[in-house]
């Protein structure tokens, strides 16, 4: 593998070696000295044209626990705004460098591009594109999902185990999710069963060639489906207003048909986790007593999320060269 752009790009046994990997990683992570030397010397480029918290902290968090050299750019600020391209960026970047470009972009496509084009040789991942893809977000979800529901210390007696008899309810803004069509793919990868939940107005065209149930009902889902995973989606108001809202009638009634509330959580069987990828608008999709409930596993994600893109980084940049010694198995 030389780059991450999609989820479809993994196969079973490379999603499962991510997430073995990552889980020897999330061990080394509750140590009190966190750093590995396992990318000394290389250069990571978190690249962001689009806004984030969590996906950037994460993977310069990722990359600097390997010891990689991190250079941050954001396109505010810099002369993306004066109108430069992404290839000349990209070329600029390409001549300090860069081992790897960690790219967030709002076109859909543009990962793609970067890692074809021939304007970088490092390896491209793909941190978020448009509504299209972001792969290491569905890798720290299937992680979660597997450590609470299947169980992994990442010891290689129990390493290997995927998500197969597991049924997942994805819930919310579909339409512009590039979370849900990773989510998607991966899952099903693994084994899962998925059943998409979202009024008409957000589910896409075409999305009976998912494989994934499609539902309008929640209560039904929750209560007849028995979830193992509820994975609340956000409303992704920045992209409706660009396409001239009129996606639901008012937030009150969206809330009312689909957002996560302390009724719904309690029609939950037991084991049922809870997951939102951030950020969370409370009060929308999902309540305060079902985001901070003890079924949430928000948090935890986000944690989960800097030992995946270590995994991810380590795999690409030093999976050839170095072996697990290197992170102290
Ligand atoms: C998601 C994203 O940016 O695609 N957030 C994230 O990466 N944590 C989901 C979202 O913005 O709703």
């Amino acid at each position: 593998m030389k780059h991450l752009l999609s989820a479809a790009d993994l196969d079973r046994s490379e999603a499962i070696e991510i997430l073995d990997t990552a889980a020897q990683m999330a061990a080394t992570q509750s140590r009190e000295i966190k750093k590995l030397p396992t990318l000394r010397g290389r250069t990571v480029v978190n690249l962001f044209f689009e806004d984030s918290t969590r996906t950037r902290i994460s993977f310069e968090t990722a990359a600097k626990r390997l010891s990689a050299d991190v250079i941050n750019f954001s396109a505010k600020g810099s002369s993306v705004s004066k109108g430069e391209s992404l290839k000349d960026t990209a070329l600029t970047l390409q001549a300090m460098g860069a081992d790897a470009v960690v790219i967030r972009h709002q076109s859909s496509g543009a990962p793609h591009t970067l890692a074809y084009a021939g304007w970088t040789s490092g390896a491209v991942i793909n941190a978020g594109d448009g509504t299209h893809q972001h792969p290491t977000q569905a890798l720290l979800d299937a992680f979660t999902i597997r450590r609470h529901l299947v169980g992994d210390s990442g010891r290689a007696d129990v390493a290997g185990r995927d998500l197969a008899g597991l049924h997942v309810a994805i819930v919310g803004d579909v339409l512009h999710s590039r979370v849900a069509r990773s989510n998607v793919q991966l899952l099903h990868t693994l084994g899962a069963r998925v059943t998409l939940v979202a009024p008409p107005t957000l589910v896409p065209v075409g999305v009976g060639s998912w494989g994934a149930d499609v539902s309008y009902h929640l209560d039904e889902v929750l209560t007849e489906g028995r979830p193992d995973a509820v994975m609340m989606l956000r409303v992704q108001r920045e992209r409706m207003s660009m396409a001239g809202g009129g996606f639901f009638p008012s937030p009150l009634e969206y809330t009312r048909g689909y957002g996560l509330d302390a009724r719904r959580l309690a029609a939950l069987p037991d084991h049922t986790i809870v997951m939102h990828p951030g950020p969370m608008n409370r009060g929308l999709e999902i309540s305060a007593d079902a985001a901070d409930s003890p079924r949430a596993v928000i948090v935890e994600q986000v944690s989960n999320g800097v030992a995946v893109r270590m995994a991810v980084l380590y795999l690409l940049l030093a999976g050839e060269t170095t072996n697990m010694k290197a992170v102290g198995e």
